[in-house]
């Protein structure tokens, strides 16, 4: 099976090319992935897979039913929106839309979704049970996920699979990673409400920048001193702005951030804690507070059936020397863990990593791929399809 997956994808690779080429040059923002999914769907469509549209607002649910002697539903996870950054390389399929681009891959996962559908589409009855490839928009806001997720896009899934680029992997070799792949990302803003008066007369004033930086200082602090350091927690004030004059004390100010966690039970009780810290700093000094704190997406946590799968499919596939055993997770954000709500699910990166440097980082204006990591991930995702319904 190995060999015909590698020789239907060898046929394609081209056209995928093609496909990866016109999706870069048309790059859409979160959200606004009406050509994207319109494309996608007729691709789909060509290849005798039945299709939705506008799942997940400006998503795509492609279906292939297999044979259905088996009643399981394995999903195919990637997303389709792009970035509001201004393109810098010099390749000639370049974004033709100032201002937006595809500087996360998202170009590439959305060809590796519809090539593995291609290959699959190909495989008749060597399918026993039905396979859903989800096209997602607005990864990058997370938000795509839950709005797939809520119009039913996971309903009856037993299983789910997804992927995305990393440039420090070289192409042609994936990295397959047990457990925690991301970690929860959370927002967070405080309000301190204080007193204003003469910065001459502090006695008469309640400052709140002074005691914002005491929130600051303490909340960091408090990391290391209160919490399991083997469960990080990366608390960033990323926002601070207050204050009307350089002589005037400040009454109000707003700190905004982001907290990003691993573990399951430090991220459920990060909120209270936090507002402990800042309850007691504001209340030890007179002022009052005010937090939002909203939960962003939690953390990717890579079941370990699943895992095994993808890392066996990748080891017969390229070899022992091209599969990596990532050592530590990201402290990144990815919104396939909503799917993970749903059902057991695994991720993996795909090597786009040239031989000639330098490698750009993710979201880097002149982020680029070796397109010949499109045939690795194609031949990774639908082989290890196929070993879900034969070995488990
Ligand atoms: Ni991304």
């Amino acid at each position: 099976m190995l060999t015909q997956i590698k020789d239907i994808t060898e046929t394609i690779a081209p056209r995928l090319i093609e496909i990866r080429r016109h999706i870069h040059a048309h790059p859409e923002l979160s959200g606004q992935e009406y050509q994207t999914a319109a494309y996608v769907a007729g691709v789909l469509s060509s290849c005798g897979i039945h299709v939705q549209e506008a799942v997940g607002k400006t998503g795509v649910v492609g279906e292939l039913k297999g044979t259905q002697e088996d009643n399981r539903i394995l999903a195919i996870r990637t997303d389709m929106d792009a970035l509001p950054i201004q393109e810098k390389t010099k390749v000639d399929f370049a974004s033709r839309k100032p201002g937006i681009m595809h500087a996360c891959g998202h170009d590439v996962h959305t060809t590796l979704g519809l090539g593995t559908a291609m290959v699959l589409s190909q495989l008749g009855k060597s399918l026993p049970g039905k396979i859903r490839f989800l096209f997602q928009p607005a990864e990058e806001i997370a938000q795509g996920a839950s709005w797939m997720v809520q119009d039913g896009a996971m309903r009856d899934v037993s299983a789910i699979f997804g992927v995305h680029v990393f440039p420090s992997i070289p192409a042609r070799c994936v990295g397959i990673r047990y457990g925690a792949l991301t970690a929860a990302a959370d927002d967070l803003e405080i309000y301190i409400q204080g007193e204003s008066g003469h910065g001459a007369r502090p006695h008469e004033a309640t400052d709140a920048i002074w005691i914002a930086a005491q929130v600051i200082t303490t909340l960091q602090q408090a990391i290391s001193r209160t919490q399991n350091p083997l469960r990080p927690i990366v608390l960033t004030i990323g926002q601070i702005s207050g204050g009307m004059a350089p002589n005037v004390i400040a009454d109000q100010v707003r700190l905004a951030g982001t907290v990003r966690s691993l573990h399951p039970q430090t991220h459920a009780n990060l909120p209270q804690w936090i507002e402990n810290i800042v309850a007691n700093l504001c209340q030890t000094y007179g002022a009052t507070y005010k937090i939002n704190y909203r939960r962003g997406v939690p953390g990717v946590q890579n079941d370990p059936v699943l895992t095994q799968i993808l890392e066996e499919a990748s080891r017969e596939a390229w070899g022992n020397d091209c599969v990596q055993i990532i050592p530590e997770p990201s402290l990144g954000a990815e919104d396939f863990a909503i799917y993970l709500e749903q059902a057991p699910g695994s991720m993996f990166r795909l090597g786009v990593g040239k031989p000639e440097k330098p490698n750009h980082p993710l979201h880097h204006p002149e982020f680029e791929v070796d397109e010949s990591a499109i045939s690795t991930g194609v031949v990774t995702l639908a082989y290890a399809a196929y070993k879900y319904w034969h070995n488990s």
